[in-house]
């Protein structure tokens, strides 16, 4: 790949250092001769970082200031999961949310962020009918969701509905592995691709790329089997319960910062815990308000 002084070309060196306050964002120094953090990613940043050996991070993000705060915090790639379904709205599984429920959220996000690629998952029944369907809702999320990519989950029967929507203009990330969507017909949560079933993983992917998907997420996934997809396919992957040989991670953000309670999959791992935080902040303001304390003069005109 070229290099060019253009931000959009620069090499995935610079694709994890946070704009603003990375090293060659610095005023001139021993690092003036470093380029620029890249100012945006795009599909083919992800792509080089494979090439290079590099790895990059994607969060879930659903609203404004998770976007902004993700977005400034470095993380290379946000998806407006349609995991919003159980961290948003407040159902069970992935399966009821829809379309017009996850439009304004992408917009949201994507009017947030300004440096990470915004990915959008096509929901449940908006894309399985055929692949017009897909690229009709694929263009949805793209003009009124403002997203740059979508993904949808499914193996390489979806092939030939991918290879519409790249031709159409719509980048497409594949999710493969265990797909929430069909938690029903997989039989619950279940670890997929193990033992002799690894094999149809690493057909899906190829299939999947080949058709033109720009990156292929695994979910819940033995880490040997992770890497035998990794290993054949040219375009990078992201892991969710998949080891660490893929190019990239993402984890759900309300798991990844403790604000969901309850059990979590032995995948997740905890940076924070905000569902304290925010207990005892709502605890302490109700205690101010009850006893009189807040508002303070300093709180009033
Ligand atoms: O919707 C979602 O959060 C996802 C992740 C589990 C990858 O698809």
């Amino acid at each position: 790949m070229a290099t060019s002084t253009s931000p959009d070309s620069s090499m995935p060196a610079e694709l994890a250092a946070p704009y603003g306050n990375g090293p060659a964002a610095s005023a001139p120094g021993p690092d003036a001769g470093a380029r620029k953090p890249v100012a945006k990613i795009r599909t083919h940043h992800l792509h080089q970082a494979k090439l290079k050996g590099e790895r990059f991070a994607m969060l879930t993000a659903y609203d404004q200031y998770t976007a902004e705060i993700f977005d400034q915090a470095g993380i290379e790639v946000l998806l407006v999961g349609d995991s919003a379904s159980n961290n948003v709205f407040g159902n069970e599984t992935s399966l009821p949310v829809t379309v017009d429920e996850l439009l304004p959220l992408c917009r949201a996000v994507t009017r947030s962020a300004k440096r990470a690629l915004v990915v959008a998952d096509l929901p449940f029944g908006s894309y399985e009918v055929s692949a017009q369907q897909a690229v009709a809702t694929g263009v949805r999320f793209l003009k009124e969701g403002l997203a740059h990519a979508v993904k949808i989950e499914g193996g390489k029967f979806y092939a030939e509905t991918v290879r519409a929507m790249v031709q159409a203009g719509i980048p497409v990330m594949a999710h493969i592995g265990f797909t929430p969507q069909s938690e029903h017909a997989l039989g619950g949560y279940r670890v997929q691709g193990r033992g002799d079933d690894a094999q149809r993983l690493v057909d899906d992917a190829v299939a999947l790329a080949d058709a033109g998907a720009f990156c292929v997420l695994m979910e819940m996934v033995p880490a040997s089997t992770a890497a035998a997809v990794d290993a054949a396919v040219e375009v990078p992957t992201i892991g969710i319960g998949a080891g660490n040989a893929t190019t990239g991670q993402v984890l759900v953000w309300q798991d990844m910062a403790g604000l969901r309670g309850g059990r979590m999959a032995k995948f997740v791992k905890q940076y924070a815990d905000l569902r304290t935080s925010l207990s005892d902040a709502a605890k302490a303001y109700g205690e101010d308000v009850r006893s009189g304390q807040f508002p303070g003069p300093e709180h009033s005109f």
